[in-house]
């Protein structure tokens, strides 16, 4: 694996193995596994688990994290081709790009979609510059398209509550918020539990769809992983008798609905926050996930997320032991 910014990368049979590699590592981790190595993390977007849990992961592997916040004592960053850089952006990503990866081993990179083109944002185009200009393994905190580090530890969550994953009912539910959202996580939820070859429901109101790529991408994985994918528009049907209730807020389609008009399209849904009665129509053992952050009694009740069922603090600690792992196999 040369970069790791998508589940692609890895595949059916390799998230499989990064996840079995991660419960021995749960076990017993290795020492100093990245001594003297240097990862350069570079922020388009803010983060607080991501950048904590990357962080933590060098340091306690042995090695250092350097972090760039682009525009806040890092130059402005231009990254469209062919434009007369007259603005407020004085270097682009060209340049910046190739420069970080002569100076670190590995370069993590947090860059969300503009929201504004669902088809933009899948291409990818901040991260794909990464991968083919950087000069030093990749390794995604979030891109326009997926957030993979957290599919994986979304599916180590599950699997450490039910063992196997094979045709276990999950669900991931739309859930409101206050604006529209990128679709990375829902996306890397989907293709991670499709790999994992998981009975994956996605319930989301009309004109809300995950991007039609990626479910081509997830029921691929399906095919070959003995899972499946179903969508729906029935939020409570998806959830009833399903094993793992997923929320997560994203924004519109764009090509369903305008951009400006995507709040307002948000709000008429405001009765699909997770509640205990959604819950309740779960399998009596289920449980609840969230990639955090959450806004409370917007997205999920209180009730939820304090209750016994609610694994959101064992899902963000996940986040650093996935990648350790990962760091590990791009490092040496
Ligand atoms: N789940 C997640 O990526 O959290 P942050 O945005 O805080 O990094």
């Amino acid at each position: 694996m040369k970069h790791f910014t998508r589940i692609a990368d890895l595949g059916v049979a390799g998230t499989a193995n990064v996840l079995d590699e991660v419960l021995a590592w749960k076990r017993q981790a290795p020492g100093a596994h990245l001594a003297h190595k240097i990862l350069g993390m570079v922020f388009f977007n803010p983060s607080l688990r991501t950048r904590a849990s990357f962080e933590a992961a060098m340091l306690r592997g042995g090695g250092h994290a350097i972090v760039l916040e682009v525009g806040s004592g890092v130059w402005k960053l231009e990254d469209r081709s062919g434009v007369v850089m007259d603005g407020d952006r004085p270097e682009h990503i060209r340049e910046a790009i190739p420069v970080l990866g002569r100076y670190v081993d590995a370069l993590a990179v947090r860059t969300f979609g503009a929201l504004l083109d669902d088809d933009a944002d899948v291409s990818d185009p901040v991260m794909s510059a990464f991968r083919e200009l950087a000069g030093a393994p990749v390794i995604s905190m979030e891109s326009a398209r997926e957030h993979p580090c957290q599919g994986l530890a979304d599916l180590l969550t599950v699997r450490e509550r039910f063992g196997a994953t094979q045709k276990l009912p999950v669900t991931l539910t739309w859930a409101p918020h206050i604006k529209p959202l990128p679709k990375a996580v829902p996306h890397s939820f989907l293709l991670t539990a499709a790999a994992a070859g998981c009975e994956v429901r996605v319930a989301h109101p009309p004109g809300f769809d995950l991007h039609p790529a990626v479910l081509a991408e997830a029921q691929d994985y399906a095919r070959h992983s003995g899972g499946s994918v179903a969508v729906s528009t029935d939020q409570q049907q998806a959830v009833s008798g399903s094993q793992v209730i997923y929320a997560k807020a994203w924004g519109p389609a764009t090509k369903q609905v305008q951009p400006d008009a995507a709040p307002a399209r948000i709000a008429t849904y405001r009765d699909w926050m997770i509640t205990n009665k959604i819950l309740s129509s779960a399998s009596r053992d289920a449980i609840f996930l969230h990639c955090l952050p959450v806004r409370r009694n917007v997205e999920v009740a209180d009730e939820v997320l304090d209750g016994i069922q609610s694994r959101v603090i064992d899902e963000a600690e996940n986040r650093f032991h996935v990648q350790r792992v990962l760091l590990h196999r791009l490092l040496n």
